[in-house]
């Protein structure tokens, strides 16, 4: 018994009512292995490990069922489920961390007799999606050298650049000058000491003059622009030559490429409506497109980097960094996930896609379109 707890001690300890604790116990949520020799409720380190998740889960606003499912759901463990937990209180963290520079903003301004626009008090509110998974981008996403010379090559012998959609600085080339644009505040924090300046703009509506910059990139953010067109054409205008990394999802058959979108994602095609086609792109830089593979080892963890290292997409880590699933939700995400893990562990993942292992690379439909 001398590792157990009493409800008195766990209910000090976790700073919670005894009566919430035995409401826990009613429901089934947090049931107490033992009792003590008079009939106490007693905790085990295991009736406590799982009381904290659910504690953690409470402090982040998820309903009481919600949590049930989550800490009974039969395809994570506790590894994954304390992962989770991590990224959804660092993603409030820092969004806690950017109302309170637009509030500072805000009082700065009100001091000085401005007062801010509707737009700009309920921005920070708004639901923009790097806001809510911008923490978890760098665990996996990283330059990766092999596209990296594809992108110094388009640039070719540019002095400025302007890198917009910048995130936190992958693929800046260390040798230009750079000027990045990124509208995620979350991004913008976690760009590392050093890094070329970042302005708070959107590709849609650049802050400067017609060609101020020799070359204008944007690497893997043209997907996410309300309107890709118009700022497409704002980097041509702001730049003499431009240069975009992104994927062609307008040729028949792209879904059907990757065995992820193929066999377990039909909802991808959702995310493609209404977005323009790689010709419409192309047209809006007046540029020419050319295939980029993707290396079976490749560094930066996009949606496509683990073609040939299918495991990698059952860890929550690797979704998390990539706004795909965000898109598509827990639902999907977690259904993806358990017939993926029931292929692989079945075989008939290699049965369907054994030719990848002997490819160095895939053409799995990504761009550069270089003007
Ligand atoms: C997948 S990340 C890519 C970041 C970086 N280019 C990289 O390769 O690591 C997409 C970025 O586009 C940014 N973004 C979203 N909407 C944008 C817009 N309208 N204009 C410019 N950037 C935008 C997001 O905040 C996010 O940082």
């Amino acid at each position: 018994m001398e590792e157990h707890l009493t409800v008195g001690r766990v209910a000090e300890l976790a700073d919670i009512s005894v009566r919430t604790l035995h409401h826990y116990d009613e429901i089934g949520l947090v049931r107490p292995s033992a009792r003590t020799a008079v009939g106490y409720r007693a905790y085990a380190p295991a009736d406590v490990e799982r009381l904290r998740e659910v504690l953690a889960f409470r402090r982040l606003g998820f309903g009481l069922r919600e949590i049930a499912d989550l800490v009974d759901d039969p395809d994570t463990d506790a590894v994954a489920r304390l992962h989770r937990l991590r990224g959804l209180l660092v993603d409030q963290r820092d969004r806690a961390a950017a109302m309170v520079v637009a509030i500072d903003r805000e009082l700065e301004a009100r001091a000085m007799g401005i007062r801010t626009t509707p737009e700009e008090q309920l921005k920070v509110f708004g639901a923009q999606l790097y806001e809510q998974i911008g923490s978890a981008y760098p665990a996996t996403r990283r330059t990766e050298p092999r596209i990296a010379a594809r992108v110094l090559a388009a640039l070719g012998d540019a002095r400025t650049v302007l890198n917009v959609g910048a995130g936190t600085g992958s693929y800046e080339p260390a040798d230009r000058e750079v000027t990045a644009v990124e509208p995620s505040a979350v991004m913008r924090a976690q760009r590392p000491a050093g890094a070329a300046p970042c302005i708070d703009a959107r590709a849609e509506e650049l802050p400067f003059e017609d060609q101020s910059f020799d070359a204008a990139m944007a690497f893997s953010t043209v997907h996410h622009w309300q309107d890709p067109l118009a700022g497409l054409r704002e980097l041509r205008r702001v730049a003499k030559r431009v240069v975009v990394f992104t994927y062609d999802a307008s040729s028949p058959g792209w879904l059907e490429r990757f065995w992820l979108t193929r066999d377990y994602l039909p909802e991808f095609a959702g995310l493609l409506e209404g977005r323009p086609s790689l010709a419409e792109m192309s047209r809006a830089i007046g540029g020419r497109a050319e295939p980029v593979p993707v290396p079976w080892d490749c560094a930066d963890g996009f949606f496509e980097a683990y073609w040939r290292r299918p495991e990698a997409y059952l860890a929550e880590p690797v979704r998390r960094a990539v706004s795909v699933w965000t898109r598509l939700g827990a639902a999907v995400e977690q259904r993806v996930v358990g017939e993926l893990r029931a292929d692989l562990e079945s075989g008939r993942w290699a049965e369907r896609n054994g030719e990848l292992a002997g490819l160095d690379a895939a053409e799995l439909g990504l761009r550069l379109i270089v003007g």
